[in-house]
């Protein structure tokens, strides 16, 4: 029976393409781009211009573009290396409940070490409820125990402010219904303030 191969997550066969301007680097221009001896030369160059493609690709700086030998170690990298480079507690990441275990494991190790971690659920489709999202980055109003979300701080809130900052947002999926229950908790919770503040 002819068998059909679909885990392209894990490893996809190269485009001809590909291989043809892989070619020259395998076999003559093997030396490592960032040596300091001759060998390193002729890579040098085409290196930095993939990696300006796909900068452009992804509409990102060059210099933020860093190749990796494998999946396993980006996700690593962008999991425990950065967390370590920035300090632990400075962002709040989501997993999905069905991560591969090379993203669930730097997550479950980044918790160990006091990173701040919300693993969204998903259900029996795998599927991810966009308010759970929402809710686990701090986008939504939360009970203030993770940082303040992103937007916040772009806004330019100190972060006290932000962390007592109630921000509402309204996408595809937000129903009039929500829109009135956010207003009336508002109203409610504005009155709760005053009568706390002036009695
Ligand atoms: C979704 C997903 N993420 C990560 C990996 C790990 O990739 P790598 O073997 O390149 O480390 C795999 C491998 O199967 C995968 O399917």
């Amino acid at each position: 029976m002819a068998s059909i191969y679909l885990d392209y997550n894990a490893t996809t066969p190269a485009a001809p393409e590909v291989v043809v301007a892989l070619l020259p680097f395998l076999r003559e221009h093997f030396g490592n781009p960032l040596s300091a001896h001759a060998y390193a030369d002729a890579p040098r160059r085409p290196m930095a211009a993939a990696r300006e493609d796909t900068a452009h690709l992804i509409g990102a700086r060059a210099t933020e573009i860093v190749f990796t030998g494998s999946a396993t170690e980006a996700n690593n990298l962008a999991i425990l290396g950065v967390a370590r480079a920035w300090g632990h507690a400075r962002r709040h990441i989501v997993p999905f409940a069905i991560e591969h275990p090379a993203v669930s494991e730097p997550a479950r190790r980044r918790q160990e070490l006091g990173g701040s971690v919300t693993v969204v659920p998903v259900d029996e489709y795998g599927r991810v409820a966009p308010g759970d999202v929402a809710a686990a980055t701090g986008s939504a109003w939360h009970a203030g125990d993770a940082a303040p979300s992103g937007v916040l701080e772009v806004m330019g809130l100190s972060f006290e402010r932000a962390l007592d900052a109630a921000r509402l947002s309204v996408g595809h999926d937000t129903r009039e219904a929500e829109i009135d229950a956010a207003a009336a908790t508002l109203i409610v919770a504005w009155r709760e303030l005053t009568i706390a503040e002036h009695g």
